[in-house]
């Protein structure tokens, strides 16, 4: 399936859409694959503030007026994919992907990264048919009130320069 829609700059009245495609899509990708704790913070109502502070460096990707998904870029970092479940598996995330991409080129990185929890195979098989490699472990603590939570992690890498 082909991805016939575009990738824009969200904007502040995307929030509500990205925070509900973050909160689902959180869900899956991480049910079962950290630690218990971090479900009781990880509250739909925890999301919108947290996409209001990243929308300057999100994008999303839209298909007839709605939005199906979305990237932000933190440095040379890609900080979070997420496309909504009934845009999976349509070419929409490499689009995303590709796109979150060419922001950290343009900006003058040779390399980007990401993390990924250890346990969320479809993403990691995501990445790798995408040309990014596994580096190792990545050592993530979560930051939750009062403390903070160890998550298995890896990171992935990825050339911008082939
Ligand atoms: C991760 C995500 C962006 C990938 O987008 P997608 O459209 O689902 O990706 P694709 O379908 O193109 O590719 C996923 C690959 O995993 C495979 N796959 C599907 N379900 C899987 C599963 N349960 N376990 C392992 N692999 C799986 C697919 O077959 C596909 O590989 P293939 O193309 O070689 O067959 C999307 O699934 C998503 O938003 N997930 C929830 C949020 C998330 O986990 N984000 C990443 C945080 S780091």
């Amino acid at each position: 399936m082909e991805f016939n829609g575009r990738i824009r700059s969200a904007r502040p009245e995307d929030a509500a859409r990205i925070a509900e495609i973050w909160h689902e899509g959180w869900g899956d990708g991480h049910v079962g694959h950290v630690p218990d704790e971090l479900y009781e913070y990880r509250t739909g109502g925890s999301f919108l503030p947290r996409v209001q502070a990243r929308i300057a460096t999100t994008r999303v990707a839209e298909g007839d007026g709605a939005i199906l998904g979305f990237t932000t870029v933190d440095g040379d970092e890609v900080e979070q994919v997420f496309v909504d479940r009934s845009a999976r598996g349509t070419g929409v995330a490499l689009e995303l992907l590709r796109d979150a991409e060419a922001i950290i080129r343009g900006s003058g990185h040779r390399r980007a990264w990401l993390a990924v929890v250890e346990g969320n195979a479809r993403a990691r098989a995501f990445y790798e048919r995408a040309g990014w490699s596994d580096t190792g472990p990545f050592e993530y603590r979560a930051e939750i009130p009062g403390g903070k939570v160890d998550v298995p992690t890896r990171r992935y890498e990825r050339d911008l320069e082939s």
